[in-house]
């Protein structure tokens, strides 16, 4: 794993963002794979930023999302589509149709996951992925003890993952208890992957990740088989990582 130290949140956006505008530039019809979470908003900001500066076009630009949670109407404000609106598409030239997430209200949530998967594979597969970290090492919501063999598939979230997320939603229980996500195969299928790490909540899951060992125990410890990964961390996140 290539890692980038940034002196703070912002700086970790910009320094993401640099490397997606690149992208872009060089590969017009690229196809991204995105994140939700308070990780990546600070990209999006600078991508948003950029587009209304630089006119940076995002008009043949796919994007896939890693996950969604199960039985949220798209229209919830707390359903990744929403988020996703919300925080970028609505603010750059994509067009909808070349955007994708999971269908958590999908009636078979079985036959969705196959038609996300055949979809990544359709589209050529995902160029750029950008992660965030959870605490417990979850990438996705591939959590501890997800097979490093899985494709996009449903999961129960854990309760810390509950917790964790409860910040956007009134209350624990109206967090939903699945997801929908891909799975560690289709993320590590990825030609290139960008995780992000900022604050001081995830310096421990950083130190894991550089001290332990690969193991399903430890979702994120997969990406140090993957040959192209960049890790741009800030120095709270990295704080204990040696
Ligand atoms: C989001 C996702 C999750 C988050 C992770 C960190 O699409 O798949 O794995 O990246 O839970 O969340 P934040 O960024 O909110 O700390």
């Amino acid at each position: 794993i290539h890692v980038i130290r940034a002196e703070n949140y912002e700086e970790m956006g910009r320094i993401a963002a640099k490397k997606v505008i690149k992208l872009i530039k060089e590969h017009p019809a690229a196809v991204l794979g995105l994140a939700t979470g308070s990780t990546p908003v600070g990209l999006y900001r600078e991508l948003i930023q950029d587009y209304r500066q630089n006119g940076t076009s995002y008009r043949s630009v796919r994007t896939v999302n890693l996950d969604e949670y199960v039985g949220l109407d798209q229209t919830d404000h707390n359903s990744y589509f929403s988020f996703m609106r919300e925080m970028l598409f609505s603010h750059i030239d994509i067009k909808e149709q070349n955007t994708n997430i999971p269908n958590g209200k999908a009636d078979s949530l079985e036959e969705e996951c196959l038609r996300y998967d055949r979809l990544i594979t359709d589209l050529g597969g995902v160029d750029l992925q950008v992660l965030g970290i959870g605490r417990n090492g979850h990438i996705g919501f591939n959590e501890p003890g997800t097979s490093f063999e899985s494709n996009v598939h449903v999961v129960q979230l854990d309760q810390s993952t509950r917790e964790a997320n409860s910040r956007f939603f009134d209350s624990i229980d109206s967090v939903p208890s699945e997801a929908l996500t891909m799975g560690i195969a289709t993320i590590l299928r990825s030609k290139e992957i960008l995780l992000l790490a900022s604050g001081a909540s995830k310096a421990e899951a950083i130190k894991q990740l550089f001290e332990g060992s690969v193991s399903e125990e430890f979702p994120a410890s997969i990406l140090k088989n993957h040959p192209n990964v960049t890790l741009i961390a800030d120095q709270d996140a990295l704080q204990l990582a040696g």
